[in-house]
This record gives structure tokens, sequence and C-alpha cells, in this order.
């Protein structure tokens, strides 16, 4: 099967998503026309770097890159305060100047946080995205948001910087523990939920292939980072049409917190019960088909998802508390609750003033069926 490319089409700062297998073992030629002098800064994880790191570095050094690695440790606790401030001067220390390129290699977590310490550096160096989480590749690696997260919460400090090249080997997601892939699949759905259903019909019957077959795969990474590259290229800073893309974050976003964003719930898994509450939200005030919630969550349970809040283990807070975390969500606009809500499957649209009761009485009943 041969790579696929998307452009990300934003004039001078147009880069290309590239899409295949064996994307690692050439990664030297691919980033060898974007270097200055032959040099490279990697900023990869632990788990990352002990399972692909040497081929990543032989692939430089094939193409005649010279390359030097930091690992930090895995997992979203390292995006945040230290690690960035770990990053920025461990660059500075290898004299990484303006026109020198940072890799990151590794998942949404190590590409926010090197996004944004390039960003930073010197006022901004460029950077190339080796994603290798099914959530890295479909979405976080492309469309250029990066960030940290605070005591405040979820990516409240970060900049809008777009990357030169995005890599993604689509055999490297061979590693990635089922937890984390079914995780992933919870942004691949989510293109289709927001803005194509054919898509959606496509992924009822290929998503339990995905893990196992390559060309599957393969177009499902490549249809998910079309549907993102042609949304960013509209809307890079989120006037607009970007919002779609935090279909069911406003949800995923107040339940992460309430579970210490950590291991009780992923990412990608709390992005999949957000979309089955904002389709049954969506239901309730009268948007969509009765039927479009069930098929929803239907389709995510038979992909072995978490879909409703009986699926996160644990205490949760009331349906009120709930809901004031949703408050504290960076997407409230002058102090009113704005949800991507869906008029169907592949019909997402922005609801400026949803009701606050009808989100309370959903998150109740919710809560309920615990
Ligand atoms: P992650 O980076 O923590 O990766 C998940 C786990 O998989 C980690 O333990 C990692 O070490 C491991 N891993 C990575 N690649 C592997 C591989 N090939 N084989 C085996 N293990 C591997 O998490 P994630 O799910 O990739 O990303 C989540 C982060 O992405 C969150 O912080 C979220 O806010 C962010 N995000 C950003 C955007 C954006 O637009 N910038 C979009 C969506 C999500
Ligand atoms: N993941 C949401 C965005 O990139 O806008």
């Amino acid at each position: 099967m041969t790579m696929q490319v998307v452009p990300v089409d934003l004039g001078a700062r147009s880069y290309e998503v590239r899409i295949g297998r064996g994307l690692i073992d050439a990664a030297g030629v691919a980033i060898a026309p974007l270097l200055r002098r032959p040099r490279v800064a990697i900023v990869t994880d632990a788990t990352v770097a002990g399972l692909h790191l040497a081929r990543l570095e032989a692939a430089l050094a094939a193409a005649g890159i010279a390359s030097a690695a930091l690992v930090l440790p895995a997992g979203e606790g390292t995006k945040g305060w230290p690690a960035f401030t770990q990053t920025v001067e461990w660059l500075l220390e290898r004299r990484v100047e303006r026109r020198d390129v940072v890799v990151a290699f590794g998942g949404g977590v190590i590409g926010d946080l090197v996004g944004f310490a390039a960003a930073v550096l010197r006022r901004g160096v460029r950077f190339v995205q080796v994603p290798t989480t099914l959530l890295a590749q479909v979405d976080s690696s492309v469309g250029g948001k990066t960030g940290i997260n605070t005591a405040q919460g979820k990516n409240l400090v970060g900049a809008f910087h777009q990357p030169s090249l995005v890599l993604a080997d689509i055999d490297v997601l061979e590693t990635l523990p089922a937890r984390d892939f079914v995780a992933g699949y919870g942004e691949v759905v989510k293109y289709g939920l927001l803005g194509d259903a054919g898509f959606f019909d496509w992924l009822e019957a290929a998503g339990p292939t995905l893990a196992r077959d390559p060309e599957a795969r393969q177009q499902a990474v490549a249809r998910s980072v079309a549907m993102k590259a042609g949304i960013v290229s509209r809307d890079e800073t989120e006037e607009g049409e970007r919002a779609l893309l935090n279909l069911g974050h406003t949800f995923c976003h107040a339940l992460e917190k309430a579970t210490g964003y950590g291991d009780r719930l992923l990412h990608g898994e709390g992005v999949a019960v957000g979309c089955a509450l904002a389709f049954e939200l969506s239901m309730r005030l009268g948007l969509c088909a009765q039927e479009d919630p069930s098929r929803v969550r239907a389709h995510l349970r038979a992909m072995g998802m978490k879909t409703a809040l009986s699926d996160i283990a644990g205490d949760l807070p009331g349906a009120e508390a709930l809901l004031g975390l949703m408050g504290q969500d960076k997407k409230v606009v002058d102090g009113r609750l704005r949800f991507i809500l869906a008029r169907g499957i592949g019909e997402a649209f922005v609801a400026e003033d949803v009701p606050g009761d009808a989100v309370l009485r959903l998150l109740q009943d919710a809560l309920a069926e615990r």
C-alpha cells in the first residue's frame, strides 16, 4: 500500500501529513530537506524510546543527520510546567538555534509539550511531529494546537504553532496497548460523527478490523487527517468551524478533571463518553432522531469502548459539580455553556446557548445509571 499525503494548506505555514508504513525507518530522508545543518533534537517518552527510538536514530544517521534525545517519563503527568521547563532548558543546552528542527516523537502528550516548547524557544523554532499513538496520528499532531496542563485545568497554557511535517507511521501502532488504541479510536469515530456520515458507516464495518489490518488502519488515519486538515485550513485559530472538533469534549474535559487526568479515564475514552452524551443531549433537545444516540452507543460498545458514566470506575461528583467543571472549560463564552450538538450522524454544529437544566437532567440520569 502506498503512502498517502494529506496537505494542510496554510499559506506560508503549509505542510504535509504523510501516512503509511515504514515511515520511521525512512524518517531521515523525509526530514533532511528541512534542515540547514545535519542535526536534530528529539524529545520522546520512556515507553516510546524503549520500543522505537533506536530505529528513528538509525534512520536519521543513515541520512547523515546527528541526533540527541531527551527521554521524559511517559504519561499525562509529563504535560506540565516541570517537564516543559526541562525540555526548553535541554534544547537551549543542546544549542538548538532558530533555524534548527526539533522532533516530537510520541503520543499527544509529547506532541503538545514539544510543540509548545518549540513555539517559545528562541521565539519559535520549527518542529516535526512523528506521532506514535492513534490519537496523535489522527488528531493531536495535526493542526498546531500545542500546550500543557496546569493546576487550573487541561491545555490552559499553549500556543498555535504548526509543525513543518508530520510522519504518521501506521506500523508503530502495532506496539500500542489495546486500551490506548481503542481510546484513540474515540477521536477517529468523532470525525464520522461530526461531519461524515459515510465515514461512520464505513467505521461500523471496518472499525473492529483496524487493530490487525494495516490497510484499513491507514484508510482510517488518512480519512481522519483529511477531515482535520480541511477544517484547520479553513479555520486555523478556531474562530468558527474548528470548534466542531470539540464534539464530546466539554463533557470529556469535565470528566477528565473529575477523575484526575489519569488511568481512570484516558482522553480518548472521555471523548467517546462525551460523544455519546452529546448525541443523547441532541436527541433530548429534539435536534436529532431517537435512533442516533443508540446507534452511536452501539458502535462504541462494539469497539469495546466506554460509552456511559457507569463505565468509569470509582466515584464521580454529582451532576451540579460536573456542570460546574464544564463551566470552567475554556470554551465557555461570556459564562454561557457552548456545546457541539448534532442534527444527525455527520451533522454537528455549534450550539451557543444550551439550556443548563437540560444538561443537568442528562447528567443526573447518566449518574443514576451507575
Ligand atoms: P500519550 O502521549 O500519553 O500516549 C499514551 C501512552 O501510550 C503513553 O504511555 C505512551 O508512552 C504510550 N505510547 C505511545 N506510543 C506508543 C507506541 N507506539 N507503542 C506503545 N506505547 C506507546 O497520550 P495520547 O493518547 O497519545 O494523547 C493524549 C494527549 O493528547 C492529551 O494530553 C490530550 O490533551 C492531547 N490532545 C491534543 C490535541 C491537539 O489538538 N493538540 C488533540 C487531542 C488530544
Ligand atoms: N483537537 C481539537 C483541535 O485540534 O482543534
